[in-house]
C-alpha cells in the first residue's frame, strides 16, 4: 500500500469538530444534549445579505473571480478594516479568502521555511489551527501562555523572553478564542515597543472577533507606530454578520498581499463569487442586524458569567470579547473526582448532557493555571440557563457521592 505522509499523519485538528461529531452521535441515539461546543453565531445571516447573494446568482455572478477577490469587495474591506483601526488601508493590499482561516496557513507559508528551525510564537491556549499549521509547515511552535490573573492576556515580558534570532512570526489574537480575553491598548503598546526592537519579525493579528469587543473600543496592534507594514491584519464576515458557512475572510498587508494571491491561486483559485457579493452588502449595507447580534452576545455574556459564578467549585472571569466563557473548574474537578478538565468534560457530556470543550483542545494546559472548560455562549437564553443548571446539579450530585 502507498503510505500517508508523516506530515499528514501528524496533522492536528480543531477538536470542536471532533466533539461535535460525538454530540451528534449522542443526539442521534435520542440523548438530550445542550451544546456549547461550536464557535458560531446562532443567528440567520441578515436578510439584506441573503438577498444580495440571490441577486448575484440571478445576475450570473458565479464564475471564477480574480484570486485576490472582486474589486468591489477589496475596496469595501479596505475601507472597513481601515475605519475600524484608524488606518488608511489600500484595496490593493487586501486579499479575499475562503474564510479568515486560510490566511493562517498562507502567513506561516509566506514567512517561514520548512525544517530550518524558524520559530513562530502563538497564544496558548489558542485557536488550535495556529499550532497545527506551524508544525505541518515545518516551523517550530513556541507557545506564549495566557494568564488568568491578567484576564487572559499574556505578560509582554514573557513575549520578549521568547523572541530569539530564529523568530519569524508572532501570532496575536484579540478578542481571543477560547478565553474571550482582549489585548488592551496598554498591552498592545508594550508589545509594539518590544517588537520595534525586533524589526525582522512579522505579526499576524487575528482580529476575526473585532466587532465583538465589549470592554472599551477595539484596538489593533497595526494602529501603533511602525506596525502596519509588518502586520498581517486578518478579519472576515463569519462572526460579525453570522456568515460562517459563506466562507469569506479578508487579510491585508502591503508586502504579503501579492504572495497571498499566489497562495490562493495555488489552492482555492478564489473565494466563492456569490459569497463575495454577499460580503459587499454585509460591509456596505445597514449595520443594525450586526449591532443587534453584538448586543445579544453581550447580554448573554453577562448572563452566563453570572450563572457560572454561582456553580460550586467554579469561577469565571468576565471575558472582554468574542462569545466564549472560560471558567476555571479546578475545584469542581476535585469535587466530582475528575482527574482533569477533559475527564470532567466527558462526564458532563455523558452524565449531564452538557457539551463543552476542555482546555486541552486549545493546546497543552498552562502549568500553574488550573483546569478550564470552554462554553461558546452563542446559544439561547434557555439553553444557557438549563445548561449551567445541569452542570451545577452534576457537581452537587457527584459531590455527595464522593463525600
Ligand atoms: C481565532 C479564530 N481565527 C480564525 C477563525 C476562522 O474564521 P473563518 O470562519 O473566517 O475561517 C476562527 C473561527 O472559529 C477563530 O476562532
Amino acid at each position: 500500500m502507498p503510505r500517508v505522509s508523516r506530515r499528514t499523519e501528524n496533522l492536528g485538528t480543531e477538536n470542536a469538530f471532533v466533539v461535535l461529531a460525538e454530540v451528534n452521535e449522542l443526539v442521534r441515539q435520542g440523548k438530550d444534549i445542550i451544546s456549547f461546543c461550536i464557535g458560531q453565531p446562532d443567528f440567520h445571516t441578515p436578510a439584506n445579505i441573503q438577498d444580495a447573494a440571490v441577486r448575484a446568482v440571478r445576475e450570473g455572478r458565479h464564475g471564477y473571480t480574480p484570486s485576490a477577490g472582486i474589486v468591489e469587495l477589496r475596496e469595501a474591506a479596505a475601507r472597513y478594516m481601515g475605519a475600524m483601526r484608524g488606518l488608511a488601508i489600500r484595496p490593493e493590499d487586501v486579499v479575499i479568502g475562503g474564510g479568515a482561516k486560510p490566511f493562517i496557513a498562507y502567513t506561516i507559508l509566506s514567512t517561514t521555511d520548512y525544517g530550518v528551525g524558524d520559530e513562530v510564537i502563538y497564544p496558548n491556549p489558542g485557536f488550535p489551527i495556529y499550532e497545527s499549521q506551524i508544525v505541518a509547515n515545518g516551523a517550530v511552535p513556541v507557545p506564549l501562555h495566557l494568564r488568568e490573573a491578567r484576564n487572559f492576556a499574556f505578560d509582554p515580558a514573557e513575549l520578549e523572553a521568547k523572541i530569539t534570532k530564529k523568530t519569524r512570526l508572532v501570532i496575536l489574537n484579540s478578542p481571543q478564542n477560547p478565553t474571550g480575553g482582549i489585548l488592551a491598548r496598554n498591552d498592545l503598546e508594550a508589545i509594539a515597543a518590544i517588537l520595534r526592537r525586533h524589526p525582522e519579525v512579522w505579526i499576524y493579528a487575528d482580529e476575526i472577533y473585532s466587532r465583538l469587543c465589549y470592554e472599551g473600543s477595539f484596538a489593533s496592534i497595526a494602529s501603533l507606530p511602525g506596525m502596519l507594514e509588518r502586520t498581517i491584519i486578518s478579519d472576515g464576515a463569519s462572526k460579525t454578520w453570522a456568515m460562517t458557512g459563506w466562507r469569506i475572510g479578508f487579510a491585508s498587508n502591503p508586502i504579503l498581499a501579492p504572495q497571498f494571491v499566489r497562495w490562493v491561486t495555488n489552492t482555492d483559485s478564489c473565494a466563492s463569487h456569490v459569497s463575495q457579493w454577499a460580503a459587499v452588502e454585509a460591509i456596505n449595507g445597514p449595520q443594525d442586524a450586526a449591532e443587534k447580534m453584538r448586543d445579544s452576545f453581550l447580554a448573554r455574556r453577562d448572563l452566563i458569567v453570572g450563572l457560572l459564578n454561582k456553580v460550586p467549585g467554579t469561577f469565571c472571569k468576565t471575558p472582554g470579547g468574542a462569545f466564549y466563557a472560560w471558567p476555571n473548574v479546578t475545584e469542581a474537578c476535585r469535587m466530582v473526582g475528575a482527574a482533569d478538565s477533559e475527564e470532567f468534560r466527558k462526564r458532563l457530556l455523558n452524565e449531564a448532557g452538557v457539551a463543552v470543550l476542555a482546555d486541552i483542545h486549545f493546546g497543552a494546559r498552562v502549568p500553574g493555571e488550573g483546569q478550564h472548560i470552554r462554553f461558546s455562549y452563542a446559544a439561547s437564553k434557555t439553553a444557557l440557563e438549563q445548561g449551567v443548571a445541569r452542570m451545577a446539579e452534576f457537581i452537587r450530585g457527584n459531590q455527595r457521592r464522593v463525600a
